[in-house]
C-alpha cells in the first residue's frame, strides 16, 4: 500500500513543516506577542484592512460550485470566506482561537444581518469531533482551512479530523515560496538582523496527507493584496509589527530601498498603495465515503 511505502521512507514530513514554519514565520510573533493567539488579537484590524483589497475572496466561487449547505471554516480569521459563504449556506461554523479576529467577524456578520454563523473560540487542535458534529447536527459539506496551517500543530490528527468531519470537499490554502522576490532575500538580513530562514515546502503537507492515505489535488494560485497608505513612511511604520524591538535608521533605510527596488509602492487614481504578489497552493480532495 502507498501509505506504507511513504511511511517506510522514514521522513518526518509533519515535523519538517512545523519546525520550518516556526523558524521562518511564527516564532517571531510568539517572541513579540507571547503567543500566536495574542499576535492575531493585535493584528486583527490591520489584517482586515489588507484583506479588503486581496483576490483571496474570489475563491468563494470555487467553493460555491459544490453548493455547500454546511461549511466549517478552520482558522476563519475575520471571515473572508465565512461571511460570503453564509449568504447562501444553511450554516457556517467558524473555528477561531483569536477573540480579536472573531470580534471583527461577528461585527461584520451583524452588519450583513447574518444569523447562521456559529463561532467556536478554540484552536483547531482543541476541538472535538463530538462538538463539531453537535453544533451542525452532522458532518459538513465543505471544510476550509485558509492560511492557518502556519500555526496548526499535530498535523496528522488535525488533517484526520478535517477529513472525518466532512462528507464533501476539504480545501487547504497555504502560502508558498514559489516566485519569491530575490530582492527580499538581499535585504532580509539588514531588515531583520538575522539570516533569512528557509521557508518549508508545501509538499510536506501533501506528504502528511499521503501518509493518511488521502490523495489530494494541488493547484497553484496567484495571490494578490494591496494596502492603501498615505506615504512610504506609513509602510515602514506598519512593518514594525514584524520586527523585534525598536527599528534602527538602517532598518528603515533597508525597507525603503527594498520597497523602491522591488517597485512595491504604486499609485492609482492619486492614491498610494503597497502591493504583494505571491503564489499560494490550494490542496483539496473529495472525502471518500
Ligand atoms: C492568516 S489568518 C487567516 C484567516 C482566514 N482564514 C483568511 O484566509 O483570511 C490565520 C488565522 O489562523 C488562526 N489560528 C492560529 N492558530 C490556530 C489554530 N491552532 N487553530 C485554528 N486557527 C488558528 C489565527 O488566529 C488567524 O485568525
Amino acid at each position: 500500500m502507498n501509505k506504507n511505502k511513504i511511511s517506510s521512507l522514514n521522513i518526518d514530513w509533519a515535523k519538517m513543516w512545523q519546525d520550518g514554519i516556526l523558524n521562518a514565520w511564527s516564532h517571531q510573533y510568539i517572541k513579540k506577542y507571547g503567543s500566536i493567539t495574542e499576535a492575531w488579537n493585535h493584528k486583527a484590524r490591520e489584517y482586515e484592512k489588507t484583506m479588503e483589497h486581496s483576490n483571496r475572496a474570489q475563491l468563494v466561487e470555487k467553493f460555491e460550485q459544490h453548493k455547500p449547505e454546511t461549511v466549517l471554516d478552520v482558522g476563519a480569521g475575520t471571515g473572508i470566506f465565512t461571511l460570503p459563504l453564509a449568504k447562501r449556506a444553511k450554516r457556517v461554523v467558524a473555528v477561531e482561537p483569536s477573540v480579536g479576529m472573531l470580534d471583527r467577524l461577528r461585527n461584520r456578520a451583524d452588519s450583513y444581518g447574518l444569523t447562521n454563523i456559529e463561532c467556536i473560540n478554540k484552536k483547531w487542535e482543541d476541538t472535538t469531533i463530538d462538538e463539531l458534529m453537535e453544533i451542525n447536527n452532522g458532518k459538513y459539506d465543505l471544510v476550509i482551512c485558509s492560511h492557518a496551517l502556519y500555526y496548526i500543530t499535530d498535523l496528522h490528527n488535525s488533517f484526520k479530523k478535517m477529513n472525518d468531519i466532512c462528507k464533501g470537499y476539504v480545501y487547504l490554502l497555504i502560502g508558498t515560496d514559489a516566485n519569491k522576490d530575490k530582492n527580499y532575500e538581499k535585504y532580509y538580513e539588514r531588515i531583520y538582523k538575522k539570516p533569512m530562514p528557509l521557508y518549508p515546502d508545501y509538499a510536506c503537507l501533501y506528504m502528511v496527507l499521503r501518509e493518511l492515505d488521502i490523495h489530494p489535488n494541488i493547484e497553484m494560485l496567484d495571490a494578490y493584496a494591496k494596502r492603501y497608505v498615505k506615504s512610504v513612511e506609513e509602510v515602514i511604520e506598519l512593518w514594525k509589527d514584524n520586527i523585534d524591538g525598536e527599528m534602527s535608521e538602517d532598518q528603515r533605510d533597508a525597507i525603503r530601498e527594498y520597497l523602491a527596488e522591488s517597485d512595491l509602492i504604486k499609485k492609482e487614481d492619486g492614491r498610494l498603495y503597497w502591493e504583494w504578489r505571491s503564489k499560494d497552493a490550494l490542496i483539496y480532495w473529495k472525502v471518500e465515503k
